[in-house]
């Protein structure tokens, strides 16, 4: 077993402004994640709009700096780390985004595309460049006359093979996808999952994967992490987080996600209300204006992340509602 990505009290703060006059505020978008992964394994994150997704993906791929925390990409440790370091660090963990136009260029042909990060990092010649690109593009499922081709020339589905393509070009530790197939029509999004999946067992790649759809998450995942407003509400293994879901947040989601089903016999889990003000977060548990099962103390103190029936869940009753 291999740890290929360590977060420690992650958290990534902005300071917004208020309004003319008003000052500043702080909006901690990301308040406190941990977690480790293995390499091959992917660790779903789920969770609504706004509740710091996209954020933990930048703080992981190195394109912000953590307000606190720590992070450690293939046991060294990222903060801290010289800029020769970091550099290393980068190419060890790579991103895919929702819009494969965020990482492709428009102007440059996909083959020169592909090869640019060996072009970059590596010493090999052109011929062994153009070899490599040329078995990456037949592993994705693009034919060798696509190399002389620019990005608008691709469908959706064509253009995020080819994002994860150069995103594997360095063979990663790590890749992060964020929403990499939401943009997608639901035919093309089974045939790109099952890609990613293909690839992450051919190169051993660890995962985050990013995706507010929990029957997608379904298909990919090993462990989930589900967040409500830059927290993570409860974590472990996806059978467990699927089968018995334990916190009241975790329930909602799933029960409002019409393919799955975690008990049929139950009622469906209407979530009331939009999630809060991210400037103004509720006191105590940041779910407990919208939660069924609140009492008095969910307002006012805030639940840790606590290990129950072999996964973390951060919740004061969640003894009492799942009995
Ligand atoms: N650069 C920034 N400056 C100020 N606030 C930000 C910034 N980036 C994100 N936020 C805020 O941080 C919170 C988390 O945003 P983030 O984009 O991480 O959410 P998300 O879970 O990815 O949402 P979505 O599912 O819509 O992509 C939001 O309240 C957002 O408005
Ligand atoms: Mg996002």
């Amino acid at each position: 077993m291999t740890i290929v990505l360590t977060a420690r009290d992650l958290t990534r703060h902005y300071q917004v402004s208020r309004g003319l006059f008003k000052g500043y505020a702080t909006l901690r978008a990301l308040n406190g994640v941990s977690f480790e992964l293995e390499a091959g394994k992917t660790l779903a994150v789920v969770g609504e709009s706004g509740c710091g997704k996209s954020t933990l993906a930048r703080a992981l791929t190195l394109i912000e700096q953590p307000t606190s925390g720590s992070l450690k990409i293939a046991g060294q440790e990222v903060t801290g780390a010289s800029k020769a370091e970091r550099q290393q660090l980068r190419r060890d963990v790579q991103m895919v985004f929702q819009s494969p136009y965020a990482s492709l260029n428009p102007r440059q042909k996909i083959g020169d595309q592909l090869a640019e990060p060996l072009l970059i990092n590596t010493p090999l010649s052109r011929a062994e460049r153009r070899e490599k690109v040329q078995l990456m593009m037949q592993q994705v499922g693009l034919r060798p006359e696509h190399y002389q081709r620019y990005p608008h020339m691709f469908s959706g589905g064509q253009r995020q093979r080819i994002a994860l393509a150069r995103a594997m070009m360095l063979q990663p530790k790590v890749l992060v996808a964020d929403e990499p197939t939401s943009a997608l029509d639901v035919s093309i999004q089974a045939q790109v999952l099952n890609l990613f999946m293909d690839l992450q067992a051919e190169f051993n790649t660890a995962y985050v994967f990013i995706s507010h759809n929990l029957a997608v998450v379904r298909h990919v995942a090993d462990q989930v992490l589900v967040m409500y407003l830059g927290q993570p509400v409860e974590m472990g293994p996806k059978e467990l987080i699927y089968s018995r879901p334990l916190h009241p947040y975790t329930q909602a989601l799933l029960s409002a996600t019409p393919s799955i089903h975690p008990d049929p016999s139950k009622p469906k889990i209407q979530l009331h209300g939009e999630l809060p003000n991210p400037l103004h977060p509720p006191t105590g548990c940041a779910f407990h204006q919208r939660c069924r099962h609140a009492t008095p103390l969910c307002s006012q103190q805030t639940p840790l992340l606590r290990l129950l029936e072999a996964r973390q869940v951060a919740c004061h009753h969640a003894e009492q509602i799942n009995a």
